[in-house]
């Protein structure tokens, strides 16, 4: 089968690789429809997911049909549409019983990082019954896609851990597809202002048109005076940290109101500075957190209900014999408008 290979720092290549199979009884083996590029696929790139080794398919987002299913997994059967979920789980551990999946001791985001992922034609789902989730007949599957990573990730790590609040406002930094999802689930709070802040006139346009009340280019590094301006010198209540570098979590710090919380999303693969000379007297919180998927059934009917539309995250598709182009315009979305890419398998 084709697959998407990484193999080390800057470098992948679209290979034939041996199918996948069923290991454990509770596997099961799907046939990838469409998948997606991640900006963590991006860090894996920049080699700064050490847990990723030269040989990995790449990708842990995706929607199929059940090709096999082992003898253990009694939710799922051959020939069954499923969404899959980037975080794969037991349902049984210690960690798991506390809903805290991204921690299983036998899965957590394990797709296209530590076991071969969904850039390809097929992929091994191990803990099948409580990795995968069925589709609705009729669902629209390009935009269930953006359910298996970047919707709960930017509910759950951003909006969840942020203590969104109606009235609260809100200043979400990265406005890439983690940052617009965080956007479009912090409405479901009615907070009074969403301020969203990237380099990229382009996505900041996206993000107004998803329903922003303000944004701030930063590129400028007067982000900080614009969102005091904003806020009366206050700040913000929640700030979202959806980018993973170092200047933009420290730009966070410099924007949260007395009370407020830093959520942090971004994978970081270098140390940011936290100020606590400057930041001990302000009563704040700071939150990080890997994605633990418990939020996917809740945000599948809301996606059923048109309450969200993550259809307006898809800009590009591809097949998967075209990926190298995908990710190349998934990573130059500053000249190409990309948000999120679909690859057809
Ligand atoms: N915690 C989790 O479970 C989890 C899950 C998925 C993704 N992530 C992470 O979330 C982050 C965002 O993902 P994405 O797919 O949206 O990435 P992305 O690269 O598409 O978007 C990042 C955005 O940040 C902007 N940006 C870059 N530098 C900036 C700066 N100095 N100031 C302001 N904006 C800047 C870019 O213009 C871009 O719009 C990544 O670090 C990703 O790895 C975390
Ligand atoms: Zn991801
Ligand atoms: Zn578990």
């Amino acid at each position: 089968m084709k697959a998407l290979v990484y193999h080390g720092p800057g470098q992948m290549r679209l290979e034939d690789r041996p199918m996948p199979f069923i290991g454990l009884a509770t596997d099961a083996i799907v046939k990838i429809t469409k998948t997606t590029i991640c900006g963590t696929d991006l860090h894996i790139l920049k080699g700064d997911v050490p847990s990723c080794q030269p040989g990995r398919i790449l990708g842990h987002e995706g929607v199929g049909i059940v090709a096999e299913a082992g003898a253990g997994v009694t939710g799922f059967a051959k020939g069954d549409a499923v969404l899959i979920s980037c975080i794969s789980s037991c349902g049984k551990c210690e960690y798991c019983r506390r809903g805290m999946y991204s921690h299983c001791t036998s899965g957590g985001w394990i797709l296209g990082n530590s076991i071969d992922g969904t850039q390809a034609e097929y992929v091994r789902i191990p803990h099948a019954d409580t990795s995968l989730t069925k589709i609705p007949p009729g669902a629209d599957e390009e935009a269930l896609v953006m359910l298996s990573d970047i919707l709960p990730t930017g509910f759950e790590c951003g909006v969840l851990n942020g203590k969104v609040a109606p009235g609260c406002t809100v200043a979400i930094v990265g406005a890439g597809p983690i940052g617009l999802a965080a956007l479009l689930t912090a409405r479901f709070y009615a907070p009074a202002r969403i301020i969203m802040i990237d380099l990229d006139d382009n996505r900041l346009a996206t993000a107004m048109h998803l329903g922003a009340t303000d944004t701030v280019n930063s590129s400028d590094g007067q982000a900080v005076a614009a969102v005091l301006k904003l806020t009366d010198g206050r700040g913000a209540d929640t700030v979202i940290e959806a980018v993973g570098i170092p200047a933009t979590f420290e730009l966070c710090a410099e924007i949260v109101a007395p009370g407020g919380t830093i959520a942090n999303i971004g994978v970081h693969g270098t140390q940011a500075a936290l100020h606590l000379e400057r930041l001990w007297d302000r009563n704040i919180t700071i939150t990080t957190r890997l994605v633990d998927t418990i939020s996917t059934p809740m945000l599948l009917k809301t996606v059923q209900a048109g309450t969200i539309d993550p259809q307006k995250l898809i800009t590009h598709r591809f097949t998967l014999d075209a990926i190298a182009d995908a990710y190349d315009t998934f990573g130059h979305a500053a000249d190409t408008r990309a948000l999120k890419v679909i690859i057809t398998a």
